[in-house]
């Protein structure tokens, strides 16, 4: 199971103190099988990275740019250089990323150097509340994994993050049936583009310690990617066990 925790544009040096206790879970016999990424700002990459340095969680990045190369991007951070400072993890397709610019084809890029880097890619993908209501959900999520994996070899490294925009940050999840209906979709749509015998597969969308028994019910899901209730390490903690437990 992946707990991987998105924290945006949120979290200051503060902040980080009490993830402390999330490392420790972590080195906890009854969880030491579960992988947690955090994904926190780039600004506390490396504090983060001090802070679970000696432990199983991980530390990825929530974007980068496309170009493999160095160069005149101001503001902005390439898979080398978060390869570099020791992340192993980057964030590729985010639907807030989607929102301002970023096409299937600069999410292929971004995918491909990722992989040069020998990063691993939470590939976000999902449709949105007017593309639901039009019944084009299948038709973009295909789309998605299609132009988003064009011309990249079959790889073990992308894990696929089904969170359906309309679900992001408003408390809704979709309905337990309906999701099953949609990550079993999703994996044959990744099995055309990839012989993956078991693509790895999570849900993210509003998930928090309220919702997380009726999500884990779902045993197709390899884990969750969780915004909000992550910042909060009570609430991060909470869903962890809950699934776990
Ligand atoms: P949320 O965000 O849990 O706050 O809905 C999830 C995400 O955007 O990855």
């Amino acid at each position: 199971m992946l707990f991987i925790a998105n924290w945006k544009m949120f979290g200051d040096f503060k902040s980080i103190n009490s993830t402390k206790k999330v490392v420790n879970l972590s080195k906890t016999k009854k969880y030491k099988k579960i992988q947690i990424i955090y994904c926190p700002p780039y600004t506390l990459l490396d504090k983060f990275l001090k802070i679970t340095k000696n432990s199983n969680v991980k530390i990825g990045a929530q974007n980068c740019h496309h170009s493999e190369k160095s160069g005149a991007f101001t503001g902005s951070i390439n898979a080398d250089l978060i390869k570099s400072i020791g992340a192993k993890y980057v964030i590729i397709g985010h639907s807030e990323n989607r929102i301002s610019g970023d096409t299937n084809r600069i999410i292929n890029l971004k995918i491909k150097t990722a992989i040069k880097k020998k990063l691993k890619i939470i590939f976000c993908i999902g449709e949105t509340l007017r593309e639901k209501r039009n019944n084009k959900t299948n038709l973009i999520l295909n789309s998605q994994i299609v132009n988003g994996l064009k011309g990249i070899k079959k790889n073990n490294n992308i894990i696929f993050a089904y969170e359906p925009v309309w679900s992001i940050g408003t408390g809704i999840i979709p309905k337990t049936k309906n999701l099953e209906k949609q990550v079993a979709s999703i994996k044959k749509m990744i099995t055309k583009v990839w012989k993956l015998k078991k693509p790895k597969i999570i849900y993210g969308g509003s998930v928090n310690p309220k919702n997380i028994d009726e999500l884990k019910k779902i045993s197709s899901i390899n884990g969750f990617l969780i915004g909000g209730a992550s910042q909060n390490t009570k609430n991060f903690i909470d869903i962890i066990k809950k699934t776990i437990n």
